[in-house]
């Protein structure tokens, strides 16, 4: 383990010194996280995923659910080949990104990421070159985690960009989106975050539910948690999980959709909440990741 994090702060430090002016584009890197699970992350990720892409942004998606990887069967698409064979170097990321819906660029989860703890330094150099070279042909890349507090997914939550955080207006979901922010506000991490808040019934219940989430927020963490918006609670959304048609595509008029397609035009207007000097993109990732490694 230390000769692994060894080898990824020379492979940092590396990218560093050859420090070419950065690229125009290097993509934003955000993760969607929930404590509880089922709350919606995943539908909500893949239809805001293609409502960037509708709105000219070339987005990726990342499936990083390691245990039960599920945008592949949401979109009705059988993946050839998952992060698995990027990482062991016996595939490009071309190779592995498949084309879902509209041609979305996604790459499939599996069993893979456990092993990016033991990954050699050739394995190491391979994966963050191919990472690094889509990055750049990238607005956003889009993390769909498993829902709560495993180490993988606190790792990805942390290196990354920013993270939306899912709730329902359940009880038990606002109480676990809390728990999840605590942790990471405890881990000294400055990630952004921002609630989307699903299966309401209207935007009051939407702004209750932030409200309550954000005073506590500031209140004992010190932190702001905007919301950056809600989706209905919409019959439309089962239908489509079980037609495997993501329901943006399926059912482009219904409350769901429109309110997907609302939420990703207020993104892309609101711009980012980074700092402009701050290490963001996949050399922040990089960076962020291998802080967590020591
Ligand atoms: N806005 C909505 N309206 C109605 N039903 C919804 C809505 N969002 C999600 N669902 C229901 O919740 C189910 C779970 O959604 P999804 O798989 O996106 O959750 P998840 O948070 O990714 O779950 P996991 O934690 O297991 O990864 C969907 O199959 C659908 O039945
Ligand atoms: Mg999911």
């Amino acid at each position: 383990m230390n000769d692994q994090a060894e080898s990824l702060r020379q492979l940092v430090s590396s990218m560093e010194q050859q420090d070419t002016p950065r690229t125009p584009r290097s993509a934003r890197i955000i993760t969607v996280s929930s404590g509880k699970g089922g709350v919606g992350k995943s539908n909500f990720t893949l239809n805001f995923a293609l409502a960037l892409q509708a709105l000219n942004k070339k987005v990726l998606l990342f499936d990083a659910d390691i245990g039960m990887a599920n945008i592949d069967v949401l979109m009705g698409v059988r993946p050839r080949y998952n992060l698995y064979h990027l990482l062991k170097g016996e595939r490009s990321i071309q190779e592995i990104m498949e084309n879902g819906t509209n041609s979305l660029p996604f790459i499939a989860g599996g069993s893979g990421l456990t092993e990016l703890f033991s990954l050699s330094e050739s394995d190491l150099n391979y994966f963050t070159s191919q990472i690094e070279s889509v990055s750049d042909e990238m607005d956003y890349i889009i993390f769909d985690t498993g829902a709560g507090l495993s180490k993988e997914t606190l790792k990805f939550i942390t290196a990354a960009d920013e993270c939306l955080v899912v709730t329902t207006p359940e009880p038990t979901s606002i109480t676990d989106a809390y728990a999840l922010i605590k942790v990471v506000g405890g881990m000294e991490a400055a990630v952004p975050f921002q609630l989307m808040i699903n299966r309401v019934e209207n935007e009051k219940e939407a702004r209750q539910v932030a409200d309550k989430i954000s005073l506590v927020a500031r209140k004992f963490l010190n932190i702001e948690i905007p919301m950056l918006g809600f989706m209905s609670d919409d019959a439309h959304v089962v239908q489509a999980v079980k037609k495997q048609v993501p329901f943006s595509i399926a059912y482009p008029n219904c409350y769901a959709s429109r309110d997907v397609e609302r939420i990703a035009a207020g993104y892309i207007a609101g711009g980012t909440t980074q700092d402009a000097g701050a290490l963001t993109g996949i050399k922040g990732f990089l960076h962020k990741w291998l802080k967590r490694t020591k």
